[in-house]
């Protein structure tokens, strides 16, 4: 498949316009803040951004980041704003025209910004070891829309778990299915490549990424994913895709199920741009200097990462009791009418 993605990628597409369904076109709503940074981004990268969701975690000043597929590399440009010059956004694309595209923009942009924090590799995203690259050494990954599209995703998280850093996260977009998709889907050239095709069904990518060592997979967002052209409609069948956002932490002391301490967390509203409240997932909205119960694994997320100067933390691990109330399993993803079709923590 991959020379199948090339092609898509990098000879049948000349923008998001080209695209036969909003799998890798994302709605989300662009945030206030991030606005101005986006409008610092060259108006051609912008026209070839096929990413399906927010890639832009919070605290990313001073680090190292590394972007999945980054193709003409809007997402690494937006990220370099928030790096900073004392941080560095490294982007890693199979596609030559894709990162050749990239690679004629980074002067521009490190012109506008003032500094120069950004490099591109050309790879293969299941082959990260075959890159210059130090394990340990990320703070954050991220990837927007693209994980799907590779055709061996076990060795993607794997190649992810050994370049994060202990307390790094792996924070990612990207499409997924409500049940394992039937072959003839899967082989299908346009349906692979406007990343349907090649989805995981979300329990498979849940088993997967704990497998690799990403235990307790985090819900940030996602969206319903609607398909009107009527022939992929009919080779779809009754298949139904959720484009979703992850954070994954490399944490090794998490647990398989969220374990209750009696602990407890205070958000200190220092986050920039997060002041009133910080959203860890979908479970976690916390209200700034309000005492919030967290289960251990939420703790340890918190406690063991870039966020843990921005909380007060009550309690400890010393007396177990249960389970943490709320989790639990069935489909996470909200349906077309917006509801949560079932809660967990
Ligand atoms: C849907 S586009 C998303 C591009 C970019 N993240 C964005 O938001 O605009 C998918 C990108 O992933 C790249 N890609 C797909 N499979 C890949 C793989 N196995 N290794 C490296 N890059 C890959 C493609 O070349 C393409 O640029």
């Amino acid at each position: 498949m991959h020379q199948t993605v090339k092609d898509y990628y990098g000879k049948i597409l000349n923008n998001s316009g080209d695209l036969k369904t909003n799998a890798c076109c994302d709605a989300t709503q662009v945030p206030m803040w991030l606005k101005p940074l986006l409008a610092n981004i060259h108006d051609d990268v912008q026209s070839r951004y096929y990413g399906c969701g927010l890639i832009c975690p919070p605290l990313l000043e001073g680090r190292r980041v590394l972007d999945l597929g980054c193709g003409s590399g809007r997402d690494v440009f937006a990220l370099a704003q928030l790096a900073g010059r004392r941080g560095e956004v490294v982007g890693v694309d199979m596609t030559e025209e894709q990162l050749a595209f990239a690679e004629q923009h980074r002067e521009h942009h490190s012109r506008v910004f003032g500094f120069k924090n950004v490099s591109f590799h050309l790879g293969y995203i299941e082959n990260l070891e075959d890159l210059p690259l130090e394990p340990g050494s990320f703070d954050v990954i991220v990837s927007n829309c693209v994980v799907n599209l590779s055709p061996d995703k076990n060795a993607v998280m794997k190649g992810v778990h050994r370049l994060l850093k202990e307390g790094g996260e792996f924070y990612f977009s990207d499409v997924y299915a409500d049940r394992r998709i039937p072959e003839s889907v899967a082989n299908d050239p346009v349906l692979y490549g406007e990343c349907l095709g090649g989805a995981l069904y979300w329990n498979d990518f849940v088993r997967l990424a704990t497998r690799q060592g990403f235990i307790d997979p985090r819900l940030v967002d996602d969206r319903p994913l609607v398909v009107t052209e009527p022939v992929l409609l009919k080779k779809l069948g009754a298949v139904k895709f959720h484009s979703a956002t992850y954070r994954l932490f490399k944490l090794r002391e998490l647990e398989s199920a969220c374990e209750d301490y009696g602990q407890a967390v205070v958000y200190r509203g220092t986050i920039p741009e997060h002041q009133g409240r910080f959203v860890l997932d979908r479970h976690h909205n916390i209200e700034t200097g309000k005492v919030f119960p967290v289960c251990g694994n939420t703790w340890r997320m918190l406690h063991e990462t870039r966020f843990a100067s921005h909380f007060d933390f009550i309690g400890n691990f010393n007396t177990h009791y249960g389970i943490f109330p709320g989790c639990g399993g069935g489909i996470p993803f909200k349906s077309e009418e917006g509801k949560a079709l079932k809660s967990c923590c």
